[in-house]
């Protein structure tokens, strides 16, 4: 059912003008306008913490406007609720999934609302039909009758998106879908939005990533400060003219990797085996030297990392640290003895939500700080100042709850906890996911001054600009082995791919 195509004095599917949102005394929008049409797919971009969520919060019907004018085909529309947003066809798709793990997928995508047949009875036949006609739509391979809990990211991501369709969303809003997607998922989710494009739906993305902007969008908006700045059609702009506007200034993307001395061997990791998570991961680690760990989604990085620090178990295999074994399964010994891991999963493995932002930063160095006894206040704030400064963290107040800032600026929190530290090994796991442009050279900054002053970093990356621009080795996983390490100098994009991807006797 094609949606008429929009003629150019056609009212727009949606509309902000000048809209305003304060949380006490902050100030999330100040001026927030967008205008999304039909056949389109609009990206929204800007610094963390410029507004861009709270934006969609407001037309998702979980905040309310303090101010300006809201607007669906032309008439003022005021939500007061998620399902009022919803009867009006607006589907937002949020980068954590908000879908029940026990429920079947198909009970999923008809929540709420489930179908009845005559005699009243929720009619589970024609359900589980609807649901399979529209994964064949979106060409994608689903079972309709699995329960959710299990299903990976991305394929939670595919069933929001037919919870829109099957609600005919005119409106589909996603906020940073594809963080935690690898490539072939990613590229399948762009097809999927290509095609409701191309039915005349209105179709809103949020993203950090330029190359997905341009591969994508045909228009973007850039916030600046909960401001709008401009709107330009894709055709008509530039990486470097985006980055100008949302930052105020030039970035350049990545921050050249600054020489450091490499020292003696302080992580040595032999034979590391999970059955069925990895297999036989070796390698050192030296002071001061920065060692990419390049891979797909799912080749076991993390988990290895995770391992290493204590947090999830391994069968055989050793780690030794400065040249003595570390225990297992003891995140605090590892901790204690200069280990520090900035997990991937920020919001759920890094931060209390409830807890001010100095509270978080200084979650790790708590022993340490009850020495002083009851300077223990002033040594908190002076400790939380420092990296929260050093990050650029964007908060009202050190003491504003971490749940309330800003996605990256989230993360930012977790990276200051545990540099906080000061350990000697850090392992990093996608350090500059959700990080805008103008941090991300910041961030890279850091890490190269921690690297020359003598820190040996282990960075887990899936973009792969960034490993190259960073690393003075790569290491590559797939399917929970080690396929290939190269020095700097013979990292190539293509070497790097190969061994990530190639089949298992290719590399054998
Ligand atoms: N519930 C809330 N209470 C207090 N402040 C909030 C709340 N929600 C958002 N803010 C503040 O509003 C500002 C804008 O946040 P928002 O989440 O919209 O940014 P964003 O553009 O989505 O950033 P990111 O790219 O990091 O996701 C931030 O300063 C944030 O701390
Ligand atoms: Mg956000």
């Amino acid at each position: 059912m094609a949606i008429d195509a929009e003629s150019p004095h056609a009212a727009a599917a949606l509309e902000l003008r000048r809209v305003v949102k304060s949380f006490g005394a902050v100030v999330a929008l100040r001026s927030g306008s967008l205008t999304l049409r039909r056949g389109s797919i609009h990206a929204l971009i800007g610094e963390n913490g410029a507004g861009k969520s709270t934006l969609v919060k407001i037309v998702a019907g979980l905040y309310r406007r303090d101010g300006g004018d809201f607007l669906l085909e032309g008439e003022t529309v005021d939500f007061t609720s998620t399902a009022q947003s919803k009867a009006a066809g607006i589907a937002v798709i949020y980068q954590e999934p908000t879908l029940f793990p026990d429920l079947s997928v198909t009970e999923n995508i008809f929540m709420g609302r489930q179908p009845t047949s005559r005699v009243g009875r929720i009619d589970r036949r024609a359900m589980r039909q609807e649901a399979a006609a529209i994964f064949e739509r979106l060409g994608v391979n689903v079972d309709p009758d699995r329960v959710t809990e299990g299903l990976s990211i991305a394929d939670q991501q595919i069933i929001e998106i037919a919870k829109a369709i099957s609600l005919d969303a005119r409106v589909l809003i996603m906020d940073e879908p594809t963080a935690a997607l690898s490539g072939v998922e990613v590229e399948r989710l762009f097809a999927v939005a290509r095609s409701l494009r191309d039915e005349g739906r209105a179709l809103l993305f949020i993203s950090h990533r330029f190359d997905e902007v341009f591969e994508l969008c045909d228009t973007v908006t850039v916030m600046r400060d909960g401001s709008y700045v401009d709107t330009t059609a894709i055709a008509d702009t530039t990486v470097d003219e985006l980055v100008r506007q949302m930052v105020g200034r030039d970035v350049t993307e990545l921050f050249p990797k600054l020489p450091a001395e490499i020292g003696d061997v302080v992580l040595e990791v032999t034979g590391l085996t999970r059955p069925g998570v990895f297999r036989d991961v070796s390698f050192q680690l030296r002071a001061g030297e920065i060692v990419g760990l390049a891979g797909l989604v799912g080749a076991g990085r993390s988990e290895v990392a995770r391992a290493i620090f204590g947090v999830d178990p391994y069968e055989s295999g050793s780690v030794t640290l400065h040249g003595s074994a570390l225990p297992k399964g003891s995140p605090q010994k590892a901790t204690e003895r200069g280990i520090a891991l900035v997990p991937e999963d920020r919001r759920k493995q890094g931060l209390v939500l409830d807890d001010g932002v100095s509270r978080n930063i200084t979650l790790a160095i708590r022993g340490k700080l009850a020495r002083w006894g009851l300077l223990w206040n002033a040594r908190e704030n002076a400790a939380a100042k420092v990296w929260a400064s050093r990050l650029e963290v964007k908060t009202a107040a050190l003491d504003t709850e971490a749940g309330t800032l800003s996605g990256g600026n989230q993360q930012k929190v977790v990276l200051g906890k545990w540099l906080a530290t000061e350990p000697t090994v850090l392992i990093v796991d996608e350090p500059t996911r959700g990080i805008d442009v103008g941090t991300k050279s910041e961030v890279h900054r850091l890490l190269s001054e921690l690297a020359q002053q003598g820190l040996a970093i282990l960075m887990i990356s899936s973009e792969l600009p960034e490993v190259l621009g960073m690393a003075d080795r790569v290491l590559v996983m797939r399917e929970g082995r080690l396929t290939g390490e190269f020095d700097r100098a013979e990292a190539t994009p293509e070497a790097i791919m190969f061994a990530a991807t190639a089949d298992a006797e290719a590399v054998a």
